[in-house]
């Protein structure tokens, strides 16, 4: 493993069993087969690929959300798969997501405010209530959310907001790497480059890195370092963002390359500023 490599993930393989009631009988569905890339500290690594590729599997299988078939995940040196509970729950402070569902991340029946502090409240060390109050307070700042949003319940926020109470939730405790989820594909255009430009901001602030998950390309020039492309369950395709655009090898790349074509709006001009290529 190179020095500058945070995490690298070696012949990825999930199947599930497909069993969803005792009644019906098991039907196995390979969601990923055979998925490699590294990625180096600092930066923001795209996976791509059409819906049912097996991105959102990828990404819980780097957070032991779900368990991986085969395969290794290898973070700063350690083997994920062979650490023991107590020392995978000491992991978890460094390693967070942002679903791709802002909805359903949250549970409706609670603030927004004991949502963001509960990491800290499970994983923290300082578990004096003022302080917890004070970290989600300036949490809520950092991600552009005025204080009064602590009491309020996820239905009263919009969806760009509940995607900022996310990052917020994934940020307070100080985590190292982040798995972005799709985190503005429900959004409106206008409202996506708000959050992205967040991230961008966040990402310089907390010296973080990204695993951004997303189904087309359209953001990807503008937010990516690097780029693997994931189809029914395998990478056909990684390179440097630029190598990407400029050179796409695969059919698949260049359907979804098409996409971009499509982009309108504010988006559109943010992306014409700030694109790499
Ligand atoms: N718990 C599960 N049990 C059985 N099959 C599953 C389960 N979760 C996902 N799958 C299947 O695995 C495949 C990959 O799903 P996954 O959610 O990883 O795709 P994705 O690339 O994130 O798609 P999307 O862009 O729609 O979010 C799909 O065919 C899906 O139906
Ligand atoms: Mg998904």
């Amino acid at each position: 493993m190179k020095e500058d490599t945070l995490i690298e993930v070696q012949g990825l393989q999930k199947v599930y069993s497909g069993k969803r009631s005792l009644f019906t009988p098991s039907k196995k569905v390979t969601a990923v087969k055979d998925v490699s890339f590294s990625i180096r500290k600092g930066e923001t690594f795209g996976l791509i690929g059409e819906s049912g590729s097996g991105k959102t599997t990828v990404g819980r299988m780097i957070l032991r959300l779900i368990e991986p078939t085969n395969g290794s995940i290898i973070y700063n040196g350690q083997s994920l798969r062979d650490l023991s509970n107590k020392e995978m729950t000491s992991l978890r402070k460094e390693i967070q997501i942002v679903f791709q569902d802002s909805g359903s991340a949250f549970n409706p029946r609670k603030t927004i405010g004991a949502q963001i502090a509960h990491p800290l409240k499970k994983f923290g060390e300082n578990q004096d209530p003022q302080f917890i109050h004070q970290q989600v307070l300036k949490m809520l700042e950092v991600v552009g959310l005025r204080a009064d949003f602590f009491h309020r319940y996820p239905h009263e926020l919009s969806g760009g907001q509940r995607q900022r109470a996310g990052i917020a939730r994934a940020l307070i405790l100080k985590p190292k790497f982040l798995v972005l989820d799709e985190p503005v594909a429900a959004l409106d255009v206008s409202v996506k480059a708000q959050i992205i430009n967040l991230l961008i901001d966040l990402q310089k602030e907390f010296q973080l890195t990204y695993l951004f998950i997303a189904h087309n390309l359209d953001l990807v020039a503008y937010f990516c370092n690097r780029v693997a492309v994931l189809s029914k369950g395998e990478v056909i395709e990684t390179s440097s963002t630029i190598d990407l655009f400029n050179n796409p090898k695969h059919e698949m790349t260049k359907k979804l390359l098409s996409s971009i074509l499509t982009l309108e709006g504010d988006l559109g001009e943010v992306y014409k500023k700030r694109s790499v290529i």
